[in-house]
């Protein structure tokens, strides 16, 4: 199964990153994942979005052309990274190419609320008439990882409870995808 990822952090050391980095090693036998370079996407330009830079067209073909998609983000200012905003604005005009695709949001925070407000913004985001994504029930498949600081170790998440309880979000997400 063909998966893009948009990891909202472009930090050297990011979490987010590591996070999607051990989701794309520990599940390669089901998901091939694909972490998009939005950090390299130019600002959305609203007089471009008929004949956007090619790098754009590129994103957008990935996520046209994945299975389903994962966002992994952090929280700023209790809301997502502009980072992402911005990708996911090219995502929303033109050719919609989240109308429809299943997404699975994760996020960690090396405080307390583990992304919590960024992930409830996101959902809103996600709603919007130019996106309108499929996004996996929050009830009981929210994947907030908090004090993320006891919970990484050599680049990776590494805390074992974390790791299984990932497992069977991800598990739910695999049926979630292929049930379209
Ligand atoms: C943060 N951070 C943060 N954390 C949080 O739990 N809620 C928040 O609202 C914010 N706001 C915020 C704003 C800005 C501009 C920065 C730089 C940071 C802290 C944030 O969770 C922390 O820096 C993470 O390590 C960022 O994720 P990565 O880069 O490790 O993936």
């Amino acid at each position: 199964m063909n998966i893009t990822a948009l990891v909202g952090s472009i930090r050297k050391d990011s979490y987010n990153m590591q996070l999607a980095k051990t989701m794309q090693e520990r599940y390669s036998d089901k998901l091939n994942i694909n972490i998009a370079d939005i950090g390299s996407l130019p600002f959305f330009a609203q007089d471009e979005e008929h004949n956007p830079p090619q790098i754009v067209q590129y994103f957008k073909d990935s996520i046209k052309n994945a299975d389903g998609v994962l966002i992994v983000t952090p929280e700023y200012n209790w809301s997502v990274p502009g980072v992402l905003k911005n990708a996911l604005d090219w995502t929303s005009r033109v050719d919609k190419v989240l109308i429809g695709k299943p997404v699975m949001v994760v996020g960690v925070t090396p405080g307390t609320a583990g992304t919590l407000r960024a992930q409830l913004h996101l959902r809103q985001i996600l709603s919007a008439p130019g996106i309108q994504a499929n996004v996996l029930a929050p009830g009981g498949n929210e994947v907030l990882i908090n004090f993320a600081g006891q919970k990484f170790d050599g680049g990776k998440l590494a805390d074992k409870d974390t790791l299984e309880f990932l497992d069977n979000k991800v598990k739910a997400f695999v049926d979630f995808v292929e049930s379209f």
